[in-house]
């Protein structure tokens, strides 16, 4: 039987406030911490901030009660075993992590430690970070036995944030100190050891009693390395599908086919083999540029990764040239856009590359009206509103007598528009889908002139 403990988790960003209310959800009592005052309110009086799934119901669940708000990052490290770091990491211009808000905090911290504590890095950190962090507490006059510090890389994709917290493929505890890889272990319990998955209200995943996830320990440095190694493979495979694509475009074979060919080798595998407009969010391209300069501080070459970064931007760049040459000339030209968030199932626009492909619309005098389910608000503060910029209620206003229409993020919904409908309201039928949401057979079933990404084209004898 598990027992709970007190956590403290700092920042309540994506992945800080995630963190806590599953925290919570698996029985431990949680401080989160943040010193941005309206956060705090916000977050007690009933907001929950970002649109993430379930995130409101487990907020509804233990606001105030199992998770508590605070911007007192003292007595919080006072009252808890365990403080969780999870503040930004944002990259500096020489694609560094700045690790700047780890150091501040770190210091904060420092002047706080009465007892053992536990420090858990669960920001996105280079290799040596733990380091840092002893001797960062260590100047500040924290005795040595007073604290461990582990690396805990969090693996949650934006979207789906919760459930991958609570099903986890796996969990990786970086520890060079047994008290403490025990203390992380303990915190973990309740999914490790199956018992979260008999609860009949624990939330739906792959992990269940019977295949619960595993807890991975390793040094700190190698659970470091971990986390800038998983994203950078991920970005290579997106890059590494969107070559293929190209490849495919230019052989008129299809992208859809070819990754599920090789998908199904098990050394491979299906996932994140999707073609698309390039990768973006606030982790990928950071990282990316990260990892690389991580390398390169150490005298190595990882030139792998600049392939991968150079492949992401040109994929963008294709993708306008391709509308381009659906429209043959953008001056003036009403274009419809459907999603703005840098991917389905959030509302995040960090690093989109939805937000980037209307800029370059709007530098070439195009008319745009976009829709996207849930990211609308961020994005009027980057693209306000304008005779040339609008924004639709729906996929069907944004439509309406458009030219033609741009898919650029892979909102489930869009896949279910009626196509009678949509092809009604807009001037031309044109289709340039950036993220392969609809059957080419389809299209071409409803008249539309459709581009997608690596599949052959389909252009109805109407408009040839
Ligand atoms: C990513 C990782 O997937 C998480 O494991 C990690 O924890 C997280 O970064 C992080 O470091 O915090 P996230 O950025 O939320 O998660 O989103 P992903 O689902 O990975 O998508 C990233 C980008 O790649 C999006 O722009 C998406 O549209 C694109 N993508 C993804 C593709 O173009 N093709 C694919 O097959 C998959």
């Amino acid at each position: 039987m598990s027992k709970s403990m007190k956590v403290a988790v700092i920042g309540s960003g994506y992945v800080g406030l995630v963190a806590a209310v599953c925290f919570a959800e698996i029985g431990h009592e949680v401080i989160c911490i943040d010193n941005d005052e309206s956060k705090v309110q916000a977050l007690q009086g009933g907001d929950s901030l970002i649109h993430e799934e379930y995130l409101t119901e487990l907020l509804d669940r233990y606001r105030n009660k199992a998770v508590t708000f605070t911007t007192n990052l003292a007595d919080a490290t006072k009252a808890c075993d365990v403080v969780f770091i999870a503040v930004g990491t944002p990259q500096s211009e020489t694609g560094d992590a700045d690790l700047s808000y780890v150091e501040s905090v770190t210091s904060e911290i420092a002047r706080s430690i009465t007892k053992y504590t536990v420090l858990v890095e669960k920001s996105t950190v280079p290799v040596y970070t733990n380091e840092w962090v002893t001797r960062t507490l260590q100047r500040n006059g924290v005795k040595r036995e007073l604290f461990d510090v582990v690396s805990n890389p969090e693996f949650l994709r934006e979207g789906t944030a919760v459930s991958d917290f609570l099903h986890p493929d796996r969990i990786v505890v970086g520890s060079d100190s047994k008290r403490a890889a025990d203390l992380l272990e303990a915190l973990y319990l309740p999914l490790t050891s199956g018992e979260y998955y008999n609860r009949i209200d624990a939330i739906g995943g792959h992990c269940s009693a019977a295949a619960p996830p595993q807890l991975l320990l390793t040094s700190t440095k190698s659970a470091e390395i971990i986390k800038h190694a998983s994203n950078a493979y991920l970005a290579m495979k997106i890059s590494f599908i969107n070559s293929v694509a190209n490849l495919c475009e230019a052989t008129d074979a299809n992208v859809e086919q070819v990754a599920r060919g090789i998908g199904l080798d098990a050394r491979i595998g299906p996932r994140f083999l999707s073609p698309g407009i390039g990768y973006g969010g606030s982790c990928f391209p950071k990282d990316v540029a990260a990892f690389r300069s991580v390398a390169e501080h150490l005298g190595l070459d990882f030139g792998l990764l600049k392939e991968v970064q150079k492949v992401n931007e040109l994929q963008l760049q294709r993708f306008f040239a391709k509308v381009r040459s659906a429209m043959w000339t953008l001056r003036g030209k009403k274009l419809a856009v459907l999603g703005l968030a840098f991917k389905g199932g959030t509302d995040d626009i960090r690093d989109s590359p939805a937000i980037e492909l209307v800029k370059m619309l709007l530098a070439e005098g195009c008319v745009v009206t976009a829709y996207d389910p849930a990211a609308t608000t961020r994005a009027k503060a980057v693209l306000p509103p304008s005779h040339e910029m609008r924004y639709a209620a729906d996929a069907y206003e944004a439509a309406s007598g458009a030219d033609a229409l741009l898919v650029l993020t892979d909102w489930k919904d869009f896949a279910h528009l009626d196509l009678d409908k949509l092809g009604k309201v807009m001037q031309y039928p044109t289709v340039v889908d950036g993220r392969n949401i609809f059957d080419p057979e389809k299209m071409a079933a409803h008249g539309f002139h459709y581009l997608s990404i690596g599949r052959p084209g389909v252009y109805p004898e109407r408009i040839q």
